[in-house]
């Protein structure tokens, strides 16, 4: 596990960085410590995860609002991407998906964007600290966006393990309020074991391998999933990889970089 410690930037943050240091059992960093893999830093513009320099890649933090996101939204190709073809999203329909591995959000986003609503899980403590940080900030952001503001309404976030969640939701016959037989479709997009030419992994992605590991236990999700699911399962896979639980899908969507296994249950409706 690489060393973590908590910094913040202005002391008025001084309340949030001792909650974030309790809840995370991480340290908050005193003086000018060097012996630190990353820091996570509590600014006035949101939480990141900042690595030490000698790794060579900058901050990671979770912003709906601006950059990347900002510009998928609106350019990104609405229903015509893959993702949105993937999970059945179209003019008449707008599943309610489950994102039982939430990671930092990107995925749920561009599905609350194109209507869906979209309940995340995340299991890791500190990517579920940068995720629920970013849904917050765009929340706060949203007054004075009225389309962000619908696409926020539609986000939920649950820290948990999906496995335990699941079993948890079975029991109460619901999951976040919502009878479980409301669930549409289930989506999951697991960690790959990074492959042997790391070189093509993104510096960032390596990050991400560092804080959460390679999500080893994956293949017992496919099979909840389906239990759940009412439509299909959506599984998101680097091109080329080997099936979740080794199980064929009923087709998959291949891009260059990224295949969409789907398992389909029922015809979508529309
Ligand atoms: C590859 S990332 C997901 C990326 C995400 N689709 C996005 O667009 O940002 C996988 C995430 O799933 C989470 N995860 C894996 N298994 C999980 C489980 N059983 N319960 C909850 N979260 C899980 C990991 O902690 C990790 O953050």
């Amino acid at each position: 596990m690489p060393i973590i410690e908590i910094v913040f930037t202005s002391p008025n943050l001084n309340h949030r960085a001792q909650q974030l240091s309790e809840k995370l059992q991480l340290p908050l960093r005193e003086g000018d410590s060097v012996n630190y893999d990353y820091l996570l830093e509590l600014s006035e513009s949101g939480l990141s995860l900042v690595p030490s320099a000698d790794k060579g890649y900058g901050p990671i933090s979770c912003d709906f609002v601006g950059g990347s996101h900002s510009h998928r939204r609106r350019f990104g190709g609405g229903n015509g991407q893959a993702i949105a073809k993937a999970i059945g999203v179209s003019g008449k329909f707008s599943p309610r998906v489950l994102d039982l591995t939430a990671g930092l959000g990107g995925d749920g986003f561009v599905l609350a964007s194109l209507g869906c609503s979209v309940t995340m899980v995340e299991r890791n403590p500190i990517v579920h600290s940068l995720l629920a940080d970013g849904l917050a900030r765009a929340v706060t952001n949203a007054e004075d966006d009225s389309e962000l503001r619908e696409i926020m309404h539609r986000c939920r976030l649950v820290e948990a393990n999906s496995v335990d969640y699941l079993q948890q939701a079975e029991k109460g016959g619901a999951v976040e309020g919502r009878d479980l037989a409301s669930i549409d479709v289930v989506y999951l997009d697991p960690m790959f074991p990074e492959r042997k030419k790391s070189a093509k992994v993104k510096k960032q992605m390596q990050a991400f391998h560092a804080i959460v590991g390679t999500d080893s236990d994956a293949d017992g999700l496919l099979a909840l999933a389906l239990n759940v699911a009412t439509y299909r399962v959506v599984v998101k896979r680097p091109a080329g990889a080997i099936y979740l639980a080794e199980k064929k899908p009923s087709y998959s969507l291949e891009g260059k970089s990224t295949r969409y296994d789907i398992y389909t249950l029922k015809k979508l409706p529309g």
